[in-house]
């Protein structure tokens, strides 16, 4: 199994480019199921999740090409892929594949919409919390869909078709919007979704399907309409960049210090999160070619933060912030209010000499004056990367073990970091 080994103690200092969002190509990815055209996805980043879930759609009968060639002949960072479903041949997720990728659930949306029919099974427990399906089972069913629990899947049916309705979410979710967003483009008749997420991938996904003929306004806000349509075609659509990506190397340089440009990042996909970086002590800038980060000489100011929907401050840089308060001048509060035990890298952290003391939904973190590297693991991606953050600035060496986890999110993590600076090697086995 892949290590990274990190000698920490350099400041980065360069360009880092940004790569496509990995939660936003996911659900454009399942959204080819809907239409028999291709749908041609542009700046789609090179990571495990994204392969996975092209066998996953594989078995659904989606084709895919990358720019005009096969994948294993491709060797660029973020590409453009097209995808086509002209037959969906199974409208069955199996439980091999879903349980490898929680997202991959969200097929359950198109196949119900376009198939009448979708059997896919429930995806399971994951390292950062229950995670369970209900709201996906109560909005689709809202839309009419007759749905059942059968040995582990969930079988959903809509022989003739769904019919719009208005749903409420009881709780904000960005999977069960982005689902009901695409089966409500094929149903009958208008829906209203009320309480839905306004997370930018909602907004991509809205576009992607506005293009593909589907007619839904008020995405990003938290009502979405959706007038129904009876078929929807191919499009040509380009992902946005990726907002935990840009925080996560946001953080390292706050906690490294130094100074580099997040080439292609868009602050307004995460304005929250850069204010509070920027209140932690560092320059934040967006310039014309992207965002800028420095830090020069100051400390690491402690801040609160509590992770809420966006427009809050997003749980999938909560690991990554505590990463950067783990050096603070001072204790800070950080508070999860979405997953319930997202809290995996404390005790991975506290190797390093981070001295953090959890006490229900937040974790208090006192600030030392330097960490040590240390051999560590974590149980899932974002906590990875804030053990690879708090490496880069330790004293002396880390090896961080599962890189597989990097690797579903973080597209060519040791290079950009090395071209900045960094001490980052791969050691393969
Ligand atoms: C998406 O997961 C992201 N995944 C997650 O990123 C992210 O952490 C999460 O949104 C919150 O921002 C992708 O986009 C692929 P939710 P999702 O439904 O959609 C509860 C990463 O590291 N809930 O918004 O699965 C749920 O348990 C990943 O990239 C129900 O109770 O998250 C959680 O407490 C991890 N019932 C809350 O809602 C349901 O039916 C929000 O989850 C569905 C969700």
């Amino acid at each position: 199994m892949d290590r990274i080994r990190i000698v920490g103690g350099n400041e980065l200092k360069g360009v880092i480019p940004i790569s496509g969002a990995k939660n936003a190509a996911l659900p454009l990815m399942i959204a080819s199921l809907l239409t028999d055209d291709t749908l041609t996805l542009e700046n789609v980043p090179h990571l495990a999740d994204v392969e996975q879930l092209i066998r996953i759609l594989g078995n659904h009968g989606v084709d895919y090409t990358v720019n005009g060639r096969r994948e294993s002949q491709d060797t660029g960072y973020s590409r453009t892929i097209h995808f086509t479903a002209r037959n969906i041949v199974d409208t069955t997720a199996p439980y091999e594949l879903v349980s490898k990728m929680r997202a991959s659930f969200w097929v359950i949306g198109p196949l119900l919409a376009r198939m009448g029919e979708a059997r896919v099974s429930l995806p399971g427990g994951c390292a950062i919390g229950t995670r369970p399906v209900d709201l996906f089972i109560d909005g689709l069913r809202a839309l009419g869909a007759d749905i059942d629990i059968d040995i582990g899947y969930v079988v959903a049916k809509a022989p003739k078709g769904l019919i719009g309705n208005r749903y409420v979410f009881p709780k904000v979710s960005v999977g069960a919007t982005h689902v009901l967003m695409m089966a409500a483009s094929l149903a009958r008749g208008e829906t209203v979704l009320e309480n839905a997420a306004r997370e930018p991938e909602i907004v991509n996904l809205a576009d992607c399907l506005n293009a593909m003929g589907a007619r839904i306004t008020g995405a990003g806000t938290s009502t979405i309409t959706i007038e129904g349509v009876t078929s929807l075609q191919g499009a040509r659509h380009r992902i946005i960049p990726d907002r935990i990506e840009t925080g996560t190397y946001a953080m390292a340089v706050a906690m490294t210090g130094g100074d580099v440009l997040l080439q292609g990042a868009r602050s307004d996909l995460l304005q929250g999160a850069l204010d509070i970086v920027g209140q932690s002590g560092a320059t934040i800038t967006q310039t014309n070619e992207g965002i800028r980060v420095a830090r020069n000489g100051a400390g690491i100011a402690p801040v609160d933060v509590t992770t809420e929907p966006f427009p809050g401050f997003p749980t999938d840089l909560q690991a990554q912030f505590m990463g950067l308060m783990t050096m603070a001048n001072g204790r800070s509060k950080i508070t999860e209010t979405i997953f319930e035990n997202r809290f995996m890298h404390v005790q991975e952290l506290a190797r390093f000499g981070a001295r953090i003391s959890l006490s229900g939904q937040s974790a208090i973190v006192d600030g030392v004056a330097k960490l040590k590297g240390a051999p560590v693991m974590a149980t899932d991606l974002r906590a990875s990367v804030s053990l690879v953050i708090a490496a880069l600035a330790a004293e002396g060496e880390s090896t961080v073990n599962r890189v597989y986890h990097l690797d579903r999110g973080f597209e060519r993590l040791e290079e950009k970091l090395s071209r900045c600076g960094a001490t980052v090697e791969r050691i393969s086995g």
